[in-house]
This record gives C-alpha cells, structure tokens and sequence, in this order.
C-alpha cells in the first residue's frame, strides 16, 4: 500500500483539501507541533487557514511551528531569507506568537543541527510535517543523495534546486549555494505528513515519489516507507500531468 492519494482541481481545491486537512489535524491536537515549508504550492492553503481563524473555526493559540529549511550566509534584513517568507506567509497571517517557532540554527553548524534534533525530540517530535515537493525530489532541502536516516544538517543545493529557487527573486538576484534543511530522520518521523504538490511540471517527479523506486536519489520515495502516515494532495495537472 502507497501513501494516500488525494487528487483535487485546480489551486482552489489544493487550498479547501490542505486547509481541511490541517485543520482537523488542529481541531484533535491543538498542541500540535508542525513544520510549514515555504515555496508556491502552499500559499493558497496557508491564505485558507487564515481566512478560517479570522472567521473563528480555527484556533492556532496552542500551534508549535518548525522551521523546515533555511539558505545560509544570509546578513540580517536579507529578502531572500525563507523564515521570513515564513512570517509573512503563515506566521503573521496565522497569528503565530514567536515564542512557539522552533527555528533551524543560522549558521548550520553540525552541533547546531544537532541541538534542534534534540530541542525537537525533546518536544516529542513532529505531529504534522506539511511539505512540498523539488523539482529534483527534495523535501525540505534534502538534496539528493539523501539516506533516509540524515539528519538536521548544512547542505550544498543541487544545479537544478538553484534553478528553480531562481524564480521567486527574479532576474540577477543569486539563489544561496548553501542551506540547511531538517534531516529525513525528523521528517520521516513525522506522526502525520502532508504533501502538496501542484503543476505539470511536477508531473514526472511525483510519480517518481510515490510509485518508483525507494532510493536516496528521490529523496521524497522515502515517503513510501511511512506510506500509513503519509497523505498526498496533488493537483490535476501534477497527477495527469497536463500542459
Ligand atoms: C524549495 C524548498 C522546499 C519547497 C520546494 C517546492 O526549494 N526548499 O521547502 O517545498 O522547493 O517549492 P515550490 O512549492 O515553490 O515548488
């Protein structure tokens, strides 16, 4: 048995289905410790999540938010800087009090990495690992090779990964070289984790994910492993992969 598999129409239907999802997830455990990723594909989820707590049916006082990945070498105030794509996108519209944000270390040092893998066991883990999926099967930035018991670490961001990370600074902004991600090991370990994936050009990397090979060059086929924990809502053109 693969992960469950939720095809939906469109950015309105990926944004009711994840929305959903999250929510009920929420409604059981309002003490929920959930990572966010940054990236296109979840911001209409993120918008219907807080359309719902304005309208008062969703209550994020008790939310703990992890930090899913960050590039490094960044200076303070930074554009490029996904945290901050984070405060705009969830925090902030979501009401988030800082003090309940588990940050990744800045400079992604190993015992930096190290300490966050403690600080979020000690929390006792993830309940809720919401992720998007790379071009070239990242999640998080778990850059290919990646084994499936990696943890909290600094890594060197793949050709492909700078490519498509190019598009959200626009032309002759520099995406990062470097990143740190959370490992495969804390993510996998997830109680519940939600992929979203959305776009033809998604296409042949998400079947890849859920259906090929388990292997550290896809990292997200790692998904397969957890498939009882693991919910995919994909986009139309991303399943059929139309134009
Ligand atoms: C980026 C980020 C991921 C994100 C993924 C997909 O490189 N590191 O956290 O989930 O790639 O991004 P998008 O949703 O823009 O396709």
């Amino acid at each position: 048995m693969g992960p469950r598999v939720v095809v939906v129409d469109g950015s309105v239907g990926l944004a009711l289905a994840g929305a959903d999802h999250v929510g009920e997830l929420l409604a059981e455990t309002p003490a929920s410790s959930v990572v966010v990723p940054t990236g296109r594909t979840p911001i209409g989820v993120y918008e219907e999540l807080a359309a719902r707590r304005r309208a008062g049916v969703l209550n994020t006082s008790q939310l703990t938010v992890v930090q899913l990945d960050e590039y490094l070498g960044l200076e303070p105030g930074d554009g490029r800087s996904l945290f901050r794509w984070m405060d705009l996108m969830f925090l902030e519209p979501l009401a988030i009090d800082p003090a309940r944000v588990l940050a990744l270390p800045a400079d992604g040092d190993t015992e930096g990495g190290l300490a966050f893998d403690r600080a979020l066991e000690d929390r006792g883990g993830l309940d809720l690992a919401i992720l998007g999926l790379g071009a070239n099967g990242h999640l998080g930035f778990n850059e290919p090779p990646t084994a499936a018991d990696a943890g909290t670490r600094a890594v060197d961001l793949r050709p492909e990964t700078l490519e498509a990370n190019a598009s959200y600074w626009g032309d002759g902004v520099d995406v990062p070289r470097r990143a740190v991600t959370i490992g495969m090991r804390q993510l996998l370990a997830a109680r519940q984790i939600l992929l979203l994936v959305a776009g033809a050009s998604k296409h042949a990397i998400v079947h890849a994910a859920i259906e090929g090979p388990v292997s550290p060059d896809v990292p997200a086929s790692f998904l397969q492993v957890a498939a009882d924990r693991v919910t995919v809502i994909v986009d139309r053109a991303a399943w059929e992969g139309e134009a």
